[in-house]
């Protein structure tokens, strides 16, 4: 794709009234990303770098949070206003120009690959992208002439009976030759209801004037989820999970339970791995092969397993890394904690990792045994095939020399005594008794 000569205008002006918050609508996130910056990564994976956003209410943190080139628009006058808003920043350009609206997460970007594709080789004036709904809802709907050329978009809010009808819709992607849209933004007049600018309106101008109006249709209807409220919101995370766990068993891994299951989008988990249901695995999380995680683990962010792991029931893991072949299967946290291999952690095993100041590490060497319910206090190793007792308190710096055993509390290490010593206390305890 020509990328340089292709320009973005992102909108995103809008309060997004209807999510009753302090934050501007498009800075809420899902995954913990906000919901403009997923727009941004689709027109970047496109190709697209020259990008302008359309910001208004809440501009300042919206400024901060992304890095294009903000306009403000200071009174919410329409999708047209909007667009109007940005042509100072755009100088000469006279090539394509992408307007998209900052509140539609899922567009991808072989969405927008496929429209500015069509758009060049049918050399259009605009061209749309449109989706046919079941349920068109508020959707602007696409007029098109009994030969199926588009004529025109009409707004929910303007159309007749027979309009409503049309199950064709606007997604609110467009590409544009620059000097034709600005040309039919001038002619566009204020709805008489909304008082708004409908850039929709160009549409039917630029058809008057006998411009080629060309469309891309797209079939995937998460596509288009449009955050107005917060059930909005949950709807497109729930969208995006779906596609992030289709891909996971596209490419070898059980998921058993994809409803209750969440995957973060950068995810990687290798082959024959099975995710049991009720299970979390957040940001920076890499799974090897054949592993079991769950039921009802949480791999809460940067962490790290090995290959053939077991990851079982109520167990946390933070900032941990995993050898291969470790056992870590009850009742368990383990905080910025690294296992050698085939290390087994007892149920019930908790690493004290936070001293109310600093987040310290903890180590335990390939082969080491951690009896149930132990705590180990950090920063503490335990040594290579060391042993820690049932129910042991380690304290923090008394390292577990490898192959040695410690019990108790606090955990003490355990002197292997030859036959004689032990037969000589043997004896002493005896006379005591
Ligand atoms: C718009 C389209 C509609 C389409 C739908 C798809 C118009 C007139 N209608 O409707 O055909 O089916 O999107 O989701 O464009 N915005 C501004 N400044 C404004 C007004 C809006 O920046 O003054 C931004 C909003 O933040 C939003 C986008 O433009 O990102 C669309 O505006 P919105 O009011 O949500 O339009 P819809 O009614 O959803
Ligand atoms: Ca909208």
């Amino acid at each position: 794709m020509k990328s340089k000569e292709t320009v973005a205008i992102v909108l995103a002006a809008g309060r997004g009234t209807r999510m009753k918050s302090e934050t501007p609508k498009v800075l809420h996130t899902i995954f913990g990303k906000p919901i403009i910056s997923y727009i941004l990564d689709s027109l970047r994976g496109a190709g697209i770098t020259r990008i302008i956003t359309v910001a208004g209410y809440g501009s300042e943190s919206l400024r901060k949070a992304i890095d294009t080139k903000v306009v403000i628009q200071k009174k919410l006058l329409g999708s047209g206003d909007a667009v109007l808003k940005a042509k100072k920043l755009l100088g000469a350009h006279s090539g394509n120009l992408i307007v998209i609206c900052g509140d539609t997460p899922m567009v991808k970007s072989e969405t927008i690959e496929k429209l500015v594709a069509k758009h060049e080789a049918s050399g259009a004036s605009a061209t749309l992208t449109t989706i046919r709904l079941k349920d068109p809802l508020e959707y602007g709907r696409i007029v098109r002439s009994s030969s199926g050329k588009i004529v025109k978009i009409v707004e929910e809010i303007g159309a007749s009976y027979t309009e409503k009808a049309i199950d064709e819709v606007n997604v609110g992607t467009y590409c544009f030759k620059a000097k034709d849209l600005f040309d039919a933004l001038k002619d566009v007049q204020p709805d008489p209801r909304k008082k708004e600018l409908f850039l929709t309106d160009t549409i039917g101008i630029l058809n008057k004037l006998g411009k080629v109006v060309e469309s891309v249709t797209i079939t995937d209807a998460d596509e288009m989820i449009g955050i107005n409220s917060r059930k909005d919101l949950a709807e497109a995370t729930r969208a995006l999970k779906g596609k992030i766990i289709d891909g996971m068993m596209l490419s070898g891994v059980t998921v058993e339970d994809p409803l209750t299951t969440t995957i973060y989008p950068d995810a990687e988990i290798g082959r024959d791995t099975i995710i049991h249901p009720n299970t979390f695995i957040g940001p920076n999380v890499k799974i090897g092969k054949r592993c079991h995680i769950g039921p009802f683990a949480r791999l809460t962010a940067n962490v790290r397993v090995g290959r053939d792991v077991i990851v079982g029931n109520f167990v946390e893991l933070v900032r941990t890394n995993i050898g291969d072949g470790c056992r870590v299967k009850h009742h368990t946290y383990l905080g910025d904690t690294t296992l050698g291999k085939k290390v087994n952690i007892g149920a019930g095993t908790i690493t004290a990792n936070y001293d109310g100041k600093n987040k310290n590490k903890t180590i335990v060497k390939d082969n080491a045994f951690i009896g149930v319910s132990s705590v180990l206090i950090a920063p503490i190793t335990i040594g290579k095939n060391a042993t820690v007792g049932a129910g042991c308190v380690v304290l923090r710096g008394r390292n577990v020399p490898d192959g040695k055993t410690v019990v108790g509390v606090p955990a003490k290490i355990l002197e292997k005594r030859s036959g004689k010593a032990r037969r000589e206390s043997d004896e002493k305890r005896h006379i005591n008794i």
